[in-house]
Protein backbone atom coordinates (compact mmCIF):
# COMPACT_ATOMS: atom_id res chain seq x y z
CA UNK A 1 0.00 0.00 0.00
CA UNK A 2 1.47 3.51 -1.11
CA UNK A 3 1.30 6.17 1.58
CA UNK A 4 3.16 9.50 1.88
CA UNK A 5 5.45 10.67 4.35
CA UNK A 6 7.07 13.97 5.72
CA UNK A 7 10.59 14.31 7.08
CA UNK A 8 11.70 11.45 4.38
CA UNK A 9 14.62 13.65 3.76
CA UNK A 10 16.19 14.00 7.44
CA UNK A 11 15.73 10.29 7.97
CA UNK A 12 19.12 8.19 8.01
CA UNK A 13 19.69 5.95 4.76
CA UNK A 14 18.81 3.13 6.66
CA UNK A 15 15.81 4.57 8.00
CA UNK A 16 15.12 5.53 4.24
CA UNK A 17 15.19 1.83 3.63
CA UNK A 18 13.46 0.76 6.22
CA UNK A 19 10.14 3.36 4.87
CA UNK A 20 10.54 1.87 1.26
CA UNK A 21 11.07 -1.47 2.06
CA UNK A 22 8.16 -1.77 4.48
CA UNK A 23 5.93 0.61 2.61
CA UNK A 24 6.22 -0.35 -1.19
CA UNK A 25 7.56 -4.15 -1.09
CA UNK A 26 6.18 -8.02 0.33
CA UNK A 27 9.21 -9.32 0.67
CA UNK A 28 11.13 -6.86 2.43
CA UNK A 29 14.30 -8.74 3.00
CA UNK A 30 14.85 -9.36 -0.46
CA UNK A 31 14.55 -5.64 -1.76
CA UNK A 32 16.68 -4.77 1.00
CA UNK A 33 19.15 -7.52 -0.19
CA UNK A 34 18.38 -6.47 -3.82
CA UNK A 35 19.93 -2.56 -2.41
CA UNK A 36 22.63 -3.58 -0.33
CA UNK A 37 24.04 -5.80 -3.03
CA UNK A 38 24.81 -2.49 -5.20
CA UNK A 39 26.66 -0.94 -2.32
CA UNK A 40 30.23 -0.11 -2.10
CA UNK A 41 32.03 -2.23 0.23
CA UNK A 42 34.75 1.17 0.45
CA UNK A 43 32.87 3.47 2.88
CA UNK A 44 34.58 6.32 1.80
CA UNK A 45 33.61 5.57 -1.71
CA UNK A 46 29.76 4.60 -1.11
CA UNK A 47 29.65 7.76 0.71
CA UNK A 48 30.80 10.05 -1.98
CA UNK A 49 28.37 8.39 -4.10
CA UNK A 50 25.24 8.91 -1.64
CA UNK A 51 26.18 12.12 -1.83
CA UNK A 52 26.18 12.61 -5.39
CA UNK A 53 22.32 13.05 -4.82
CA UNK A 54 19.53 13.53 -2.54
CA UNK A 55 17.94 10.64 -0.68
CA UNK A 56 20.04 8.30 -2.39
CA UNK A 57 19.36 4.49 -1.35
CA UNK A 58 21.72 2.51 -3.35
CA UNK A 59 23.73 2.77 -6.72
CA UNK A 60 22.78 2.16 -9.89
CA UNK A 61 25.76 0.33 -11.94
CA UNK A 62 26.14 1.32 -15.48
CA UNK A 63 28.21 -0.66 -17.79
CA UNK A 64 31.48 0.86 -18.69
CA UNK A 65 32.80 -0.09 -22.46
CA UNK A 66 35.43 1.34 -24.30
CA UNK A 67 35.62 1.87 -28.31
CA UNK A 68 39.35 1.52 -29.59
CA UNK A 69 40.69 2.56 -32.94
CA UNK A 70 39.21 5.87 -33.32
CA UNK A 71 42.01 8.23 -35.27
CA UNK A 72 40.82 11.34 -34.36
CA UNK A 73 42.95 14.30 -36.35
CA UNK A 74 45.68 12.06 -36.55
CA UNK A 75 45.56 11.25 -32.96
CA UNK A 76 44.40 7.60 -31.55
CA UNK A 77 41.76 7.44 -28.97
CA UNK A 78 40.07 4.46 -26.92
CA UNK A 79 36.24 5.86 -26.03
CA UNK A 80 34.60 4.95 -22.52
CA UNK A 81 31.27 4.50 -23.12
CA UNK A 82 29.11 4.72 -20.11
CA UNK A 83 25.56 2.98 -21.99
CA UNK A 84 22.92 0.19 -21.11
CA UNK A 85 21.84 -1.38 -24.43
CA UNK A 86 23.84 -4.07 -25.87
CA UNK A 87 25.52 -3.52 -29.69
CA UNK A 88 26.27 0.16 -29.52
CA UNK A 89 30.28 -0.43 -28.00
CA UNK A 90 30.41 -2.83 -30.99
CA UNK A 91 29.20 -0.57 -33.58
CA UNK A 92 31.25 2.53 -32.73
CA UNK A 93 34.13 0.08 -32.41
CA UNK A 94 33.39 -1.36 -35.63
CA UNK A 95 33.04 1.76 -37.08
CA UNK A 96 36.44 3.39 -35.54
CA UNK A 97 38.47 0.98 -36.76
CA UNK A 98 36.89 0.94 -40.46
CA UNK A 99 37.43 4.43 -40.78
CA UNK A 100 41.02 3.91 -39.18
CA UNK A 101 41.98 2.33 -42.45
CA UNK A 102 40.60 5.50 -44.32
CA UNK A 103 42.22 8.55 -43.16
CA UNK A 104 40.01 8.28 -39.48
CA UNK A 105 37.89 10.97 -38.42
CA UNK A 106 38.57 14.53 -38.65
CA UNK A 107 36.64 17.14 -36.20
CA UNK A 108 36.94 20.83 -35.19
CA UNK A 109 34.94 23.11 -33.07
CA UNK A 110 33.44 25.79 -34.78
CA UNK A 111 32.26 28.42 -32.13
CA UNK A 112 32.24 27.67 -27.98
CA UNK A 113 29.84 30.77 -27.16
CA UNK A 114 27.20 29.59 -24.05
CA UNK A 115 23.96 31.91 -23.41
CA UNK A 116 22.37 32.89 -20.48
CA UNK A 117 18.96 34.97 -20.11
CA UNK A 118 17.37 37.48 -17.63
CA UNK A 119 13.74 37.59 -18.50
CA UNK A 120 11.94 39.74 -17.03
CA UNK A 121 8.61 42.40 -16.96
CA UNK A 122 8.70 45.79 -17.88
CA UNK A 123 5.09 47.99 -18.74
CA UNK A 124 6.71 51.19 -19.61
CA UNK A 125 8.03 53.12 -22.63
CA UNK A 126 10.34 50.52 -24.39
CA UNK A 127 12.84 53.94 -25.74
CA UNK A 128 13.20 54.27 -21.80
CA UNK A 129 14.06 51.10 -21.02
CA UNK A 130 16.66 50.94 -23.81
CA UNK A 131 18.42 54.03 -22.51
CA UNK A 132 18.35 52.63 -19.28
CA UNK A 133 20.07 49.12 -20.33
CA UNK A 134 22.53 51.68 -22.37
CA UNK A 135 23.32 53.08 -19.49
CA UNK A 136 23.50 50.38 -17.14
CA UNK A 137 25.35 47.22 -19.40
CA UNK A 138 28.79 48.24 -18.32
CA UNK A 139 27.72 48.57 -14.74
CA UNK A 140 26.05 45.37 -15.13
CA UNK A 141 29.58 43.74 -16.10
CA UNK A 142 31.45 45.69 -13.87
CA UNK A 143 29.26 44.28 -10.97
CA UNK A 144 29.96 40.29 -12.04
CA UNK A 145 33.48 41.09 -11.62
CA UNK A 146 34.09 39.27 -8.84
CA UNK A 147 32.29 35.73 -10.12
CA UNK A 148 34.04 36.77 -13.68
CA UNK A 149 37.71 37.33 -12.78
CA UNK A 150 38.83 34.17 -12.51
CA UNK A 151 37.38 32.39 -15.58
CA UNK A 152 38.52 35.90 -17.52
CA UNK A 153 42.42 34.70 -15.89
CA UNK A 154 41.59 31.56 -18.01
CA UNK A 155 40.24 33.38 -21.33
CA UNK A 156 36.84 33.17 -20.87
CA UNK A 157 33.91 35.47 -19.00
CA UNK A 158 31.32 37.38 -20.63
CA UNK A 159 31.21 38.60 -24.28
CA UNK A 160 28.22 40.45 -24.57
CA UNK A 161 24.99 41.44 -22.80
CA UNK A 162 22.09 42.73 -24.81
CA UNK A 163 18.34 44.07 -24.46
CA UNK A 164 16.03 41.72 -26.19
CA UNK A 165 12.20 42.72 -26.69
CA UNK A 166 10.10 39.93 -26.55
CA UNK A 167 6.64 42.11 -26.14
CA UNK A 168 5.32 40.34 -29.40
CA UNK A 169 4.81 37.36 -27.83
CA UNK A 170 3.94 38.36 -24.32
CA UNK A 171 2.99 41.83 -23.43
CA UNK A 172 5.74 43.80 -21.15
CA UNK A 173 8.21 40.67 -21.70
CA UNK A 174 11.97 41.24 -22.69
CA UNK A 175 15.19 39.80 -21.51
CA UNK A 176 18.83 40.28 -20.67
CA UNK A 177 20.45 37.81 -23.36
CA UNK A 178 23.69 36.98 -22.35
CA UNK A 179 26.52 35.70 -24.12
CA UNK A 180 29.45 33.66 -22.20
CA UNK A 181 32.62 31.64 -23.26
CA UNK A 182 33.49 29.14 -20.15
CA UNK A 183 36.83 27.77 -21.31
CA UNK A 184 37.17 23.91 -20.20
CA UNK A 185 34.08 24.22 -17.36
CA UNK A 186 30.36 23.34 -19.02
CA UNK A 187 29.88 26.77 -17.19
CA UNK A 188 26.47 26.42 -15.78
CA UNK A 189 26.89 27.53 -12.28
CA UNK A 190 29.08 30.50 -13.43
CA UNK A 191 26.59 31.51 -16.07
CA UNK A 192 23.72 31.28 -13.98
CA UNK A 193 25.79 33.35 -10.77
CA UNK A 194 26.60 35.97 -13.47
CA UNK A 195 22.86 36.05 -14.51
CA UNK A 196 21.39 36.38 -10.81
CA UNK A 197 23.95 39.44 -10.03
CA UNK A 198 22.85 41.48 -13.62
CA UNK A 199 19.12 40.89 -12.11
CA UNK A 200 20.00 42.11 -8.99
CA UNK A 201 22.01 44.92 -10.45
CA UNK A 202 19.10 45.93 -13.44
CA UNK A 203 16.45 45.95 -10.97
CA UNK A 204 18.22 47.70 -8.09
CA UNK A 205 19.73 50.54 -10.35
CA UNK A 206 15.92 50.88 -12.24
CA UNK A 207 15.48 52.67 -8.76
CA UNK A 208 17.95 55.29 -9.63
CA UNK A 209 17.38 56.03 -12.99
CA UNK A 210 16.05 59.51 -13.47
CA UNK A 211 14.29 58.35 -16.35
CA UNK A 212 11.87 56.07 -15.28
CA UNK A 213 8.55 56.59 -13.72
CA UNK A 214 8.28 55.30 -10.46
CA UNK A 215 5.79 52.92 -12.04
CA UNK A 216 8.43 52.20 -14.76
CA UNK A 217 11.21 51.34 -12.34
CA UNK A 218 9.79 48.82 -10.80
CA UNK A 219 10.88 45.80 -13.15
CA UNK A 220 9.91 42.61 -12.20
CA UNK A 221 12.27 40.14 -12.74
CA UNK A 222 10.84 36.38 -12.86
CA UNK A 223 13.86 34.11 -13.71
CA UNK A 224 17.47 33.97 -14.24
CA UNK A 225 18.83 30.88 -16.05
CA UNK A 226 21.32 29.58 -18.49
CA UNK A 227 19.87 28.01 -21.90
CA UNK A 228 21.03 24.81 -22.86
CA UNK A 229 19.90 25.74 -26.76
CA UNK A 230 23.59 26.47 -27.81
CA UNK A 231 23.74 26.88 -31.22
CA UNK A 232 26.94 28.69 -31.60
CA UNK A 233 28.68 26.34 -29.12
CA UNK A 234 29.26 23.83 -32.52
CA UNK A 235 31.56 20.97 -33.24
CA UNK A 236 31.83 19.09 -37.07
CA UNK A 237 32.58 15.78 -37.03
CA UNK A 238 33.44 14.14 -40.65
CA UNK A 239 34.79 11.38 -42.89
CA UNK A 240 35.60 11.01 -45.78
CA UNK A 241 37.02 8.66 -48.66
CA UNK A 242 36.69 7.74 -52.33
CA UNK A 243 33.52 6.03 -52.91
CA UNK A 244 35.27 2.96 -54.67
CA UNK A 245 37.09 2.07 -50.84
CA UNK A 246 33.43 2.87 -49.10
CA UNK A 247 33.03 -1.20 -48.61
CA UNK A 248 35.33 -4.31 -47.48
CA UNK A 249 31.37 -6.25 -47.75
CA UNK A 250 31.68 -8.49 -50.89
CA UNK A 251 27.61 -8.21 -50.73
CA UNK A 252 27.07 -4.92 -52.16
CA UNK A 253 29.73 -2.43 -54.58
CA UNK A 254 31.02 0.22 -53.54
CA UNK A 255 28.99 2.53 -55.61
CA UNK A 256 25.56 1.07 -54.53
CA UNK A 257 26.63 1.06 -50.90
CA UNK A 258 27.27 4.52 -51.06
CA UNK A 259 24.04 5.62 -52.83
CA UNK A 260 21.98 3.21 -50.76
CA UNK A 261 23.91 5.16 -47.62
CA UNK A 262 22.77 9.14 -49.14
CA UNK A 263 19.23 7.70 -50.27
CA UNK A 264 19.25 7.14 -46.22
CA UNK A 265 20.14 10.19 -44.69
CA UNK A 266 18.30 12.12 -46.95
CA UNK A 267 15.25 10.20 -46.19
CA UNK A 268 16.31 11.28 -42.05
CA UNK A 269 16.37 14.75 -43.67
CA UNK A 270 13.12 15.18 -44.72
CA UNK A 271 11.04 12.56 -42.27
CA UNK A 272 10.53 13.83 -38.59
CA UNK A 273 9.77 10.23 -38.06
CA UNK A 274 12.37 8.81 -39.52
CA UNK A 275 15.08 11.61 -38.27
CA UNK A 276 13.84 11.00 -34.39
CA UNK A 277 15.15 7.62 -34.86
CA UNK A 278 18.24 8.28 -36.92
CA UNK A 279 18.83 11.22 -34.46
CA UNK A 280 18.62 8.79 -31.64
CA UNK A 281 21.32 6.51 -32.79
CA UNK A 282 23.91 9.28 -32.93
CA UNK A 283 22.81 9.88 -29.38
CA UNK A 284 23.59 6.15 -28.78
CA UNK A 285 27.49 7.05 -29.18
CA UNK A 286 26.99 10.66 -27.95
CA UNK A 287 25.18 10.15 -24.20
CA UNK A 288 27.67 7.14 -23.77
CA UNK A 289 30.96 9.30 -23.79
CA UNK A 290 29.06 12.43 -22.54
CA UNK A 291 27.77 10.37 -19.32
CA UNK A 292 31.40 8.71 -19.16
CA UNK A 293 32.84 11.77 -19.35
CA UNK A 294 30.66 13.27 -16.55
CA UNK A 295 29.02 15.75 -18.32
CA UNK A 296 25.47 16.62 -17.89
CA UNK A 297 23.36 14.27 -20.95
CA UNK A 298 20.08 15.67 -20.67
CA UNK A 299 21.45 19.41 -21.63
CA UNK A 300 22.96 17.79 -24.40
CA UNK A 301 20.56 15.45 -25.25
CA UNK A 302 17.81 19.06 -25.16
CA UNK A 303 20.31 21.28 -27.08
CA UNK A 304 20.87 18.96 -29.80
CA UNK A 305 17.10 17.78 -30.43
CA UNK A 306 16.49 21.85 -30.56
CA UNK A 307 19.44 22.08 -33.41
CA UNK A 308 17.98 19.48 -34.90
CA UNK A 309 14.50 21.73 -35.31
CA UNK A 310 16.07 24.42 -35.84
CA UNK A 311 14.86 25.31 -39.66
CA UNK A 312 11.40 24.52 -38.29
CA UNK A 313 11.06 20.44 -38.98
CA UNK A 314 13.18 17.94 -37.32
CA UNK A 315 15.68 16.71 -39.22
CA UNK A 316 18.30 14.59 -39.38
CA UNK A 317 21.72 15.61 -37.62
CA UNK A 318 24.12 14.26 -40.51
CA UNK A 319 24.45 14.50 -43.95
CA UNK A 320 26.15 12.71 -46.62
CA UNK A 321 26.99 13.33 -50.37
CA UNK A 322 29.75 12.39 -53.31
CA UNK A 323 31.40 14.89 -54.52
CA UNK A 324 34.09 14.14 -57.76
CA UNK A 325 34.15 10.50 -56.72
CA UNK A 326 34.94 11.51 -52.61
CA UNK A 327 32.26 9.99 -50.25
CA UNK A 328 31.92 12.64 -47.31
CA UNK A 329 29.42 11.91 -44.04
CA UNK A 330 29.26 14.53 -41.64
CA UNK A 331 27.62 16.17 -38.76
CA UNK A 332 27.85 19.50 -37.15
CA UNK A 333 26.03 19.43 -33.36
CA UNK A 334 25.92 21.58 -30.61
CA UNK A 335 27.53 20.46 -27.51
CA UNK A 336 28.44 22.53 -24.10
CA UNK A 337 30.60 20.21 -22.22
CA UNK A 338 33.32 20.56 -19.67
CA UNK A 339 36.60 18.74 -18.59
CA UNK A 340 36.72 20.80 -15.49
CA UNK A 341 33.91 20.93 -12.63
CA UNK A 342 31.04 19.22 -12.36
CA UNK A 343 31.50 15.23 -11.29
CA UNK A 344 35.14 15.68 -13.70
CA UNK A 345 37.20 16.25 -10.56
CA UNK A 346 35.02 14.04 -7.98
CA UNK A 347 33.82 10.67 -9.64
CA UNK A 348 36.52 8.41 -10.17
CA UNK A 349 35.67 6.17 -13.18
CA UNK A 350 35.05 10.05 -14.57
CA UNK A 351 38.48 11.13 -13.89
CA UNK A 352 39.91 7.39 -15.10
CA UNK A 353 37.71 8.25 -18.30
CA UNK A 354 39.24 11.64 -18.96
CA UNK A 355 42.55 10.33 -18.51
CA UNK A 356 41.90 7.36 -20.70
CA UNK A 357 40.70 10.28 -23.07
CA UNK A 358 44.61 11.88 -22.43
CA UNK A 359 42.81 14.02 -20.34
CA UNK A 360 40.95 16.34 -23.16
CA UNK A 361 39.90 20.23 -23.30
CA UNK A 362 36.34 20.96 -23.45
CA UNK A 363 36.99 21.59 -27.07
CA UNK A 364 39.03 18.17 -27.94
CA UNK A 365 36.51 16.69 -26.04
CA UNK A 366 33.55 18.30 -27.96
CA UNK A 367 35.10 16.91 -30.89
CA UNK A 368 35.90 13.32 -29.59
CA UNK A 369 32.21 13.31 -28.56
CA UNK A 370 31.07 14.25 -31.73
CA UNK A 371 33.04 11.77 -33.64
CA UNK A 372 31.70 8.62 -31.27
CA UNK A 373 27.98 9.95 -32.59
CA UNK A 374 28.47 10.12 -36.22
CA UNK A 375 30.46 6.62 -35.93
CA UNK A 376 27.84 5.39 -34.08
CA UNK A 377 25.63 6.66 -37.37
CA UNK A 378 27.65 5.27 -39.95
CA UNK A 379 27.41 2.02 -37.78
CA UNK A 380 23.69 2.10 -37.50
CA UNK A 381 23.15 3.41 -41.46
CA UNK A 382 25.64 0.65 -42.98
CA UNK A 383 23.13 -2.17 -41.50
CA UNK A 384 20.25 -0.79 -41.65
CA UNK A 385 21.34 -0.43 -45.45
CA UNK A 386 22.82 -3.64 -45.73
CA UNK A 387 21.99 -6.87 -43.40
CA UNK A 388 18.99 -4.85 -41.53
CA UNK A 389 19.89 -3.78 -37.66
CA UNK A 390 18.70 -6.96 -36.12
CA UNK A 391 21.59 -9.19 -37.40
CA UNK A 392 23.80 -7.51 -35.29
CA UNK A 393 22.19 -6.18 -33.10
CA UNK A 394 20.60 -9.49 -31.67
CA UNK A 395 24.54 -11.37 -31.92
CA UNK A 396 25.27 -8.42 -29.09
CA UNK A 397 21.76 -9.07 -27.51
CA UNK A 398 22.45 -12.57 -27.57
CA UNK A 399 23.89 -12.66 -23.94
CA UNK A 400 21.16 -10.90 -22.56
CA UNK A 401 18.63 -13.23 -23.45
CA UNK A 402 20.79 -15.85 -22.05
CA UNK A 403 20.98 -14.22 -18.90
CA UNK A 404 17.27 -13.56 -18.84
CA UNK A 405 17.16 -17.45 -19.00
CA UNK A 406 19.99 -17.91 -16.27
CA UNK A 407 21.95 -20.45 -18.62
CA UNK A 408 24.66 -21.71 -16.97
CA UNK A 409 28.33 -20.71 -18.29
CA UNK A 410 28.57 -24.96 -19.65
CA UNK A 411 25.47 -23.83 -21.73
CA UNK A 412 26.51 -20.22 -22.43
CA UNK A 413 29.54 -21.75 -24.11
CA UNK A 414 27.35 -23.97 -26.44
CA UNK A 415 24.77 -21.25 -27.00
CA UNK A 416 27.24 -18.72 -28.40
CA UNK A 417 28.82 -20.77 -30.64
CA UNK A 418 25.74 -22.26 -31.60
CA UNK A 419 24.49 -18.67 -33.04
CA UNK A 420 27.57 -18.13 -34.95
CA UNK A 421 26.03 -19.69 -37.65
CA UNK A 422 22.49 -19.25 -37.03
CA UNK A 423 20.65 -15.94 -36.75
CA UNK A 424 19.99 -14.43 -33.40
CA UNK A 425 16.25 -13.90 -32.96
CA UNK A 426 14.73 -14.41 -29.10
CA UNK A 427 12.40 -17.16 -30.20
CA UNK A 428 15.27 -19.19 -31.34
CA UNK A 429 17.13 -18.67 -28.68
CA UNK A 430 14.62 -19.66 -26.20
CA UNK A 431 14.04 -22.90 -28.73
CA UNK A 432 17.97 -23.71 -28.23
CA UNK A 433 17.86 -23.37 -24.94
CA UNK A 434 15.28 -25.24 -24.18
CA UNK A 435 16.28 -28.21 -26.53
CA UNK A 436 19.73 -27.89 -24.84
CA UNK A 437 18.18 -28.38 -21.91
CA UNK A 438 16.43 -31.63 -23.01
CA UNK A 439 19.03 -33.11 -24.39
CA UNK A 440 21.36 -31.98 -21.33
CA UNK A 441 18.98 -34.26 -19.03
CA UNK A 442 18.75 -37.72 -21.06
P1 LIG B 1 30.13 -7.79 -37.17
O1 LIG B 1 30.64 -7.44 -38.52
O2 LIG B 1 29.28 -8.98 -37.01
O3 LIG B 1 31.35 -7.86 -36.17
O4 LIG B 1 29.36 -6.52 -36.61
P2 LIG B 1 32.66 -8.75 -36.25
O5 LIG B 1 32.47 -9.87 -35.28
O6 LIG B 1 33.02 -9.09 -37.68
O7 LIG B 1 33.77 -7.72 -35.69
C1 LIG B 1 34.14 -6.56 -36.42
C2 LIG B 1 34.47 -5.45 -35.44
O8 LIG B 1 33.24 -5.00 -34.84
C3 LIG B 1 35.34 -5.85 -34.27
O9 LIG B 1 36.70 -5.80 -34.62
C4 LIG B 1 34.99 -4.81 -33.26
O10 LIG B 1 35.59 -3.59 -33.57
C5 LIG B 1 33.48 -4.71 -33.44
P3 LIG B 1 37.79 -6.60 -33.69
O11 LIG B 1 37.64 -6.13 -32.29
O12 LIG B 1 37.44 -8.07 -33.80
O13 LIG B 1 39.09 -6.26 -34.28
N1 LIG B 1 32.82 -5.75 -32.62
C6 LIG B 1 32.83 -5.79 -31.27
N2 LIG B 1 33.38 -4.98 -30.36
C7 LIG B 1 33.22 -5.31 -29.06
N3 LIG B 1 32.52 -6.39 -28.65
C8 LIG B 1 31.94 -7.22 -29.52
C9 LIG B 1 32.08 -6.92 -30.90
N4 LIG B 1 31.66 -7.53 -32.01
C10 LIG B 1 32.11 -6.80 -33.04
N5 LIG B 1 31.26 -8.26 -29.09
C11 LIG B 1 28.09 -5.16 -35.15
C12 LIG B 1 28.58 -6.57 -35.46
C13 LIG B 1 27.10 -5.22 -34.02
C14 LIG B 1 29.29 -4.32 -34.76
C15 LIG B 1 27.47 -4.56 -36.46
O14 LIG B 1 26.42 -5.40 -36.89
C16 LIG B 1 26.90 -3.17 -36.26
O15 LIG B 1 27.63 -2.19 -36.28
N6 LIG B 1 25.58 -3.05 -36.10
C17 LIG B 1 24.90 -1.80 -35.78
C18 LIG B 1 24.46 -1.88 -34.36
C19 LIG B 1 23.86 -0.61 -33.84
O16 LIG B 1 23.77 0.40 -34.51
N7 LIG B 1 23.43 -0.68 -32.61
C20 LIG B 1 22.80 0.42 -31.92
C21 LIG B 1 21.54 -0.05 -31.30
S1 LIG B 1 20.26 -0.06 -32.52
C22 LIG B 1 19.69 1.57 -32.33
O17 LIG B 1 19.33 1.92 -31.25
C23 LIG B 1 19.86 2.62 -33.34
C24 LIG B 1 19.12 2.62 -34.64
O18 LIG B 1 17.71 2.54 -34.49
C25 LIG B 1 19.50 3.94 -35.23
C26 LIG B 1 18.96 4.16 -36.60
O19 LIG B 1 17.88 3.65 -36.92
O20 LIG B 1 19.64 4.90 -37.36
C27 LIG B 1 19.57 1.47 -35.47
Amino acid sequence: MSASISGFSKLSKSKKIDWIVDTYFSNTEDAKRILKQYWNSNDKLQQLHDEFVENTITNYYLPLGVAPNFLINGKLYTIPMAIEESSVVAAASKSAKFWMDRGGFKAHVISTTKIGQVHFMYQGNPETLKNYFKHIKSQLIEAAKPITKNMEKRGGGIVDVELRDKTQDITGYYQLHAQFETQDAMGANFINSCLEQFAKTFKDEALNFDAFTAEESDIQIVMSILSNYVPDCLVRAEVSCKVEDLTDDKTISAEEFASKFIQAVNIAEVEPFRAVTHNKGIMNGIDAVVLATGNDFRAVEAGVHAYASRNGRYSSLSHAKIEHGIFTFWMEIPLALGTIGGLTGLHPLVKLSLELLHNPTAKELMQIVAVAGLAQNFAALRSLTTTGIQQGHMKMHLMNILNQFEATEAEKTTLVEYFKTQVVTHSAVVEAIHQLRIKNEK
